[in-house]
């Protein structure tokens, strides 16, 4: 009798096994953007039926220029208030990517430049240093930050969601290529999102949330456009 109860139990905590290792598979399943059913996807960027990505290019149309993108050899202008200029390589501009699950940007920084504080909702990041010196950090959710000042060559993971920035801490201008796991990782700016946005969030909302006035949110938020 005693055998045949610790058996069953043997058999109900394999089964409990399966079922969360089953569970933990259909999750790690959903972290990426869906996988490819065929060799490429080139995405046709007008021609909606509205689906989750983008329709095919037809494959009898598609050409080598699909499957390049010069988009980021350039350096762009900083001389804006931020001091930084980024360059995207998403599916939008790079349509070869639909369906590959993954991106690459370049971000260029005046001395004193930051790409400010934001974050991917699709995508973890990798930050790649090709000339200067930024320092780059990200806040975890339970409040720790994590950040590191890097040289050329040297990179930095940004795990998926987190609100994170890049700053350069250098002399001279610097350059970094981000790279992501989704092909259109989105972007949410942290001051544009809570003061930009519209219509308005309610200046009560944010007095509250900031403990400040709403003098200060109101001065804060023409600065945004609002
Ligand atoms: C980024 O650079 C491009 C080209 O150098 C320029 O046209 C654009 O105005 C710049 N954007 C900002 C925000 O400075």
């Amino acid at each position: 009798m005693a055998g045949n109860s610790s058996y069953q139990k043997k058999t109900m905590a394999a089964k409990q096994h399966l079922l969360i290792i089953s569970i933990a598979l259909l999750i790690s399943f959903c972290q990426c953007d869906p996988d490819t059913l065929q060799d490429f996807c080139i995405a046709e960027l007008k021609n909606q039926p509205f689906i989750n990505g983008f329709p095919c290019k037809s494959p009898k149309d598609v050409t080598s220029d699909d499957f390049f993108f010069a988009g980021l050899a350039q350096e762009k202008d900083t001389d804006n208030i931020l001091g930084s200029n980024l360059t995207a390589g998403n599916v939008l501009s790079f349509p070869g990517l639909n369906t590959l699950s993954m991106s690459m940007n370049r971000v260029d920084f005046a001395p004193g430049g930051i790409n400010p504080p934001h974050s991917h909702p699709r995508a973890a990041e990798l930050v790649f240093v090709m000339r200067g010196c930024l320092l780059v950090g990200f806040v975890a959710t339970d409040g720790k930050f994590f950040s590191k000042t890097l040289k050329a060559g040297e990179v930095f993971v940004i795990p998926k969601g987190l609100i994170h920035f890049q700053y350069n801490v250098g002399k001279k201008t610097a350059t970094a290529i981000t790279s992501f796991n989704s092909q259109l990782p989105g972007v949410v700016i942290a001051a544009n999102t809570l003061f930009g946005s519209t219509p308005e969030i309610p200046t009560g909302v944010l007095t509250k949330a900031f403990r400040v006035d709403d003098k200060l949110i109101n001065e804060i938020k023409s600065k945004f456009g609002n």
